[in-house]
């Protein structure tokens, strides 16, 4: 068989593998074979393409590139992940989404001169440079807000009229040159240095809070961008996985503003979450704040019929997901009835706490999503809300002036006793107070997440 059948065929295995991969990737049971499975399908794909692909200039330099790159590539990926810690996640993410931009934009740029004089294919060079190079500025200013390099939002005057007016310039100038066929093929790194500072003009205004939704939102460009990059080498699976990229990236976005309750236009033009604890948004909560120490509190609950534990970002900083599943099943060798609470947004990515709690092996029957457990915390002798904040705060209910107001909560105030551990009285990532904690049902267990459950296991294993 003609070896340009057989590649056709690698792609089309390819791309049923993405397919697949990306399906199991919604249930925490298949996500890691998930993974595996889309791995497969572009190894298949690249191996295919250089070992297949009819290549009329390859040189035994070009190759020697070639596999430099992938080597240099793969390790320096490798280690990154390896490395990473669980709260630093959506950095990397947001690395390696920028990468992906980058590489499209780079494309378009060797391409150009190759293809002055066609429009078709010039338009597509044109929009895969400007996407690209959008989603990898705009990647990186969000990677420096996510390790606090860039710790304020900068708006400049009028900032979302200049941005739209510096992106339609931008575009405007892409359509002249490939309207006007100008063959100059330095005229490009315009419209590459315009679409960059268009990409840094577009982040740099949204506070840190909204990063994860921003990375999603550049995460679905690079995927467009890499689609570009199909249509101009004519290439299927380079297609099938920017589209799904573009999409999955797109869905996640809307999802996310969903479970803030936000619409899109409102994180990219709206001006919330700061990141900076004691923003002046909103109500200042008052009152005063109740103790309890670790034996009252292992009292209190191993006396309880049913605890709802809602965990959140400080589990994950506290990395204590092991000793949460300890006292989950401590608790139950106790008679009491456990389960936790997840809400879409807590922590700092999308199903940060699945992804957590599975990696301790807690059951995943008993993660209960908002709109299942909220009816039942009215019927709750305890909940115990570990290093959240923002996802329990009332002000989402009951404050206009808030910054969240709006987006769906845990109803936690509903139950019979509320336990909070944290370390303080800081506030979460949008920066603002919490009246929960000054609820006359609410009791503080002030402490490191880890050190406190330790303590709290201990206490009710001697009971
Ligand atoms: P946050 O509101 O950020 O609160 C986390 C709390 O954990 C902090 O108040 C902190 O208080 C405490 N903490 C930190 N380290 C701790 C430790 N070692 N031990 C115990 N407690 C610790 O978290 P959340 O409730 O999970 O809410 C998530 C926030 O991120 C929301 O505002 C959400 O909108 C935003 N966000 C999330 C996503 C995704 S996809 N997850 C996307 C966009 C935005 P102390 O400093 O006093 O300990």
């Amino acid at each position: 068989m003609n070896s340009e059948y057989i590649l056709y065929i690698l792609y089309l295995i390819a791309s049923v593998l993405f397919v697949i991969g990306l399906k199991m990737l919604s249930h925490p049971d298949t996500a890691r074979s998930g993974n595996l499975w889309a791995a497969l399908g572009m190894f298949l794909a690249i191996v295919g393409t250089i070992v297949l692909h009819h290549h009329t200039e390859l040189t035994v330099t070009k190759v020697g590139l070639i596999i430099g790159g992938i080597t240099l590539g793969t390790i320096v990926g490798w280690v990154a992940a390896k490395k990473v810690k669980m709260t630093a996640m959506p950095e990397m993410v947001s690395m390696f989404n920028g990468m992906g931009g980058l590489c499209a934009a780079v494309i378009s740029l060797t391409e150009f001169p190759h293809h002055i004089g066609n429009t078709a294919s010039l338009s597509t060079v044109m929009a895969g440079l400007i996407i690209g190079s959008t989603s990898f500025a705009g990647s990186m200013i969000a990677f420096a807000k996510l390790n606090g390099t860039m710790k304020k939002s900068i708006r400049l005057p009028k900032y979302n009229i200049l941005n739209n007016g510096w992106f339609l310039l931008t575009a405007a100038v892409a359509v002249y040159i490939v309207a006007a066929g100008i063959d100059n093929p330095a005229i490009v790194y315009l419209v590459f240095a315009m679409a960059l500072t268009y990409g840094i003009l577009f982040v740099i205004p949204i506070g840190g809070a909204d990063m994860p939704v921003v990375i999603s939102l550049l995460n679905s460009f690079t995927g467009v961008a890499a689609a570009m990059g199909g249509f101009l080498y004519n290439n299927q699976v380079m297609l099938t996985g920017g589209i799904l990229v573009g999409s999955a990236g797109t869905l996640l976005t809307l999802v996310m503003c969903k479970a803030m309750n936000r619409p899109l236009s409102n994180v990219i033009f709206g001006a919330f979450g700061e990141g900076a604890a004691g923003d002046s948004a909103g109500k200042s909560a008052k009152g005063t704040v109740k103790d309890i120490s670790v034996s009252d509190a292992a009292v209190l609950m191993n006396y309880s019929k049913k605890v709802i534990i809602v965990p959140g970002y400080g589990l994950a900083v506290a990395q204590a997901q092991h000793v949460i599943h300890e006292l989950e099943t401590t608790l139950e060798d106790h008679g009491v009835e456990v389960k936790y609470a997840i809400h879409p947004v807590a922590g700092r990515m999308p199903g940060h706490m699945n992804v957590l709690l599975a990696e301790s092996n807690v059951d995943y029957n008993k993660l209960a999503e908002m709109e299942e457990v909220n009816p039942e915390f009215p019927n709750t002798d305890v909940v115990l809300v570990v290093g959240a904040n923002d996802v329990v705060n009332p002000a989402a209910r009951n404050d206009a002036s808030s910054p969240i107001y709006g987006m769906p909560i845990l109803d936690v105030d509903n139950a019979h006793h509320i336990i909070i551990n944290k370390r303080s009285m800081n506030a979460g990532y949008a920066g603002i107070d919490n009246e929960l904690f000054y609820n006359p049902k609410t009791s503080m267990l002030f402490g490191d997440a880890k050190d406190v459950l330790t303590k709290l296991v201990g206490e009710l294993k001697a009971m």
